[in-house]
């Protein structure tokens, strides 16, 4: 007993430490805010990028952070005239774009879901806070948490795809890794969830869109992974650029006060996109930027990124009543006590020596590469022709083989190419390589190198052909009307089929592109989000068999993209596809209007996604048995217990993502056909079974119903145990 009540002092010492501390902190605050100026707290809300250009209005404390220096002796040079010049000595906030590492560079955001790895992503995180720390960074513009349904949107690779549960789970890892233990820690990188929101739901895929959603879509979809992160201790927030149903993120009051504040009660920092405040002029929301300014602040906004208003109107305002003190003191609260909490006040310098010591440091390194091996998606492996059999010869070629810099991947500022191991410096590891230089890049179309390398593939026991995206192809304001593979990629891809070796595709892109035909035209394929730095070795790796895929869609792989959106947790349909409609060339003429079948599907492309959500093969095969609950029916307080033995049928050791889906077959509201609500991965030898056991409590199969009430309503319910979205069979139960 008496170690019982030892654990609980230290608990109870440890809250009311903390509580103490945020007790202390906001007295701090308190006692700055009451001296300071207008016009020194009006310096605060206003965020801008660059450095020592803007020393004379640092000194006049005319500006609260800074983004994109990321020289750490800038850094300090501009920190010492805030701390040293200004008349209050407030320290800055230094903020970068550091969305899948700084200098070691992971696999984009997308490719991080894809390992359905949250340990893995955590610690790429926290390599991503050690290394930008270092070089003076104290806030990063991430997680990402922009549910999109859509690759026609350059940004789906920079979040985690399709599924709340799954951009949960991955934004929450990433807010721990690179907040760390404790705030003041020098190596914590303040998170920032973004974009709120809705931005992924912009229409046609076209960045900056309209979003038009309801608010039970809201809650239901686009909120949850927002809410998560917050609850995990998130220090601030970022607007989005797009309206929601009309009314723009940056100026939306209901967002920013009733849900961020008062429902969620989040007492971090809110800051603008890019010039998102000004753009509500361009929106037609604001007569001009001093309006936009009243709009935004009054909204609940409370740092300006680049608009450069709130520093240009906010007095103006004042005086005019049109913005109230007490409203711009809570903003400049939410900025003090960020900058109290992050210690910058004690510890405001960087060690200037530290950035090149701890960049590309071999863990971090190996931390990369595991995460790029995880992340690899196997789609198709005809005749287990991969792995590839060690110290054969293969012949490598395509615009992506040796891409330093594009594997690298969208909003890799920091990133530097000369440090990626790409495919072809790794190969010769395991292979035999001859390597046939063919695009070179892609959106190359020039064919006339193809038939040297169809001549030296006689001399190959296999082709490698590494096709893509270049990093400027996917990422912000980069949407695409088509998917498929650019240039005379596909043209390649054919050419190399033709010379009757087998043929591997490694596909390294930003996003889930339609390569239904290139499918067509190889053995398999391997499909990676542009997997950073240490991609070429752990590519290399699974090439080889050292180690084996076991990555999986973080969204549908659509057939054309003309089916988007298309994402698996969709709503159920009165008249759901059947499969059995008669399609384009089947249509006989003069058919009767009926006669082709009224249900949900294209005559030209039928229904169903070329891989759906979850989907992902191995090298080995996996056998689920014994799948079970607990109960037939639960009680809302209950958790669902569900064991299953898990089966290695094959030869390769090897990982499997299990996946955890429920559907509520009946609600107040029409439900989607499947939601993700738990995952987990499962290391087996060859041969070997492990019995598994996973809870999911029944609470979690709360959503906002008709009434807009959060509850679990009673009913019939089914759960799936698979590999994938699609697969499994269901089991039935009630809640009561
Ligand atoms: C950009 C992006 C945002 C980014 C910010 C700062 O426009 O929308 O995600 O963090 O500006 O670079």
């Amino acid at each position: 007993m008496r170690i019982k009540h030892f654990v609980l002092l230290l608990a109870a010492l440890a809250c009311s430490s903390v509580a103490m501390a945020q007790a202390d902190i906001e007295q701090r605050v308190e006692e700055l805010l009451q001296k300071m100026t207008l016009e020194e707290k009006i310096g605060q809300m206003n965020q801008v990028s660059g450095g020592l250009q803007f020393s004379k209005e640092i000194a006049a404390g005319q500006i609260g952070s800074v983004l994109n220096i990321v020289d750490p002796v800038e850094v300090n040079a501009i920190q010492r005239i805030a701390v040293e010049q200004s008349r209050l000595g407030i320290p800055l906030l230094v903020s970068r774009d550091v969305i899948h590492g700084f200098r070691t560079i992971f696999p984009i955001p997308l490719g991080m879901a894809a390992t359905f790895d949250t340990a893995v992503v955590e610690r790429g995180a926290r390599v991503a806070a050690v290394e930008s720390t270092a070089a003076g960074v104290r806030w990063t513009f991430s997680p990402m948490l922009d549910i999109a349904r859509d690759s026609r949107w350059g940004r789906v690779a920079e979040g985690s795809g399709e599924d709340p549960y799954l951009d949960s789970q991955m934004g929450v890892a990433m807010v721990k890794g690179y907040q760390g233990e404790k705030f003041d820690d020098p190596t914590c990188l303040a998170a920032c969830v973004k974009h709120f929101v809705g931005y992924g739901a912009a229409e046609g895929g076209r960045d900056y869109n309209t979003a038009m959603i309801s608010e039970r879509s809201l809650r239901n979809t686009y909120f949850p992974a927002f809410k998560a992160c917050i609850d995990a201790g998130a220090l601030t927030l970022m607007t989005s650029f797009n309206d929601v149903d009309g009314v723009p993120s940056t100026g939306n009051k209901w967002l920013l006060k009733d849900v961020l504040r008062q429902e969620w009660g989040f007492d971090g920092m809110v800051v603008t996109d890019w010039n998102s405040s000004g753009e509500m002029v361009m929106h037609g929301f604001a007569e001009d930027l001093k309006d936009a300014t009243a709009i935004s602040i009054n909204a609940g906004v409370d740092m300006d990124m680049m608009s450069f208003g709130f520093i240009a109107h906010t007095k103006t305002l004042v005086e005019e009543g049109k913005l109230s003190m007490a409203t711009i003191d809570n903003a400049v609260r939410n900025i003090l006590r960020l900058k109290f909490r992050l210690g910058l006040f004690e510890n405001p310098y960087v060690d200037e020596s530290l950035a090149r010591k701890v960049a590309y440091a071999p863990e971090h390194l190996a931390a990369a590469k595991q995460c790029a091996v995880e992340s690899a998606i196997l789609l198709q492996n005809k005749g287990d022709v991969l792995p590839l059999k060690q110290n054969s010869t293969i012949l490598v070629t395509g615009p992506m083989a040796d891409a330093p810099y594009d594997q690298l991947g969208t909003w890799t500022f920091d990133g530097e190419e000369q440090y990626t191991v790409t495919p072809l410096k790794a190969l010769g590891a395991h292979f035999n390589v001859i390597n046939v230089p063919t695009l070179t890049y892609s959106r190359d179309k020039e064919t006339k190198s193809f038939k040297a390398a169809q001549k030296a593939a006689k001399k190959a026991d296999a082709i490698v052909v590494f096709v893509g995206e270049e990093a400027i192809l996917s990422g912000e304001a980069h949407s695409l009307s088509q998917l498929n593979l650019q240039g005379a990629q596909s043209e390649l891809i054919a050419a190399m089929k033709a010379t009757g070796k087998p043929v591997v595709v490694v596909v390294m892109a930003g996003r889930a592109l339609t390569i239904e035909r290139d499918l067509a035209q190889c053995d398999a394929m391997l499909y990676s989000f542009h997997p950073g730095t240490m991609g070429g070795e752990a590519l290399a790796d699974l090439l080889a068999g050292v180690a084996v895929p076991s990555g999986k869609a973080p969204m549908t792989f659509l057939r054309d993209s003309g089916q988007a959106p298309f994402y698996y947790n969709h709503p159920m349909t009165g008249r759901p596809n059947l499969g059995n409609e008669t399609l384009l060339n089947d249509i006989p003429l003069k058919a009767g209007q009926t006669s082709l079948g009224c249900t949900s599907f294209y005559l030209d492309s039928g229904y169903g996604p070329l891989f759906p959500f979850g989907y992902g093969l191995s090298y080995t095969t996996f056998e689920y048995k014994n799948i079970s609950i607990d109960k037939q029916a639960y009680d809302k307080s209950d958790s669902i217990h569900i064991s299953f033995d898990l089966t290695n049928t094959g030869k390769y050791e090897a990982t499997e993502v299990v996946q955890i889906y429920v559907r509520d077959l009946v609600g107040s509201v029409v439900r989607p056909v499947k939601e993700l609500k738990g995952f987990m991965r499962v290391s087996l030898k060859p041969g070997e079974t492990k019995h598994c056991e996973h809870e999911i409590a029944v609470s979690d199969l709360a959503y906002w119903n008709y009434d807009m009430e959060y509850v679990v309503e009673a009913g019939r319910f089914e759960l799936w145990v698979a590999g994938d979205s699609a697969s499994g069979e269901a089991l039935g139960f009630e809640v009561k």
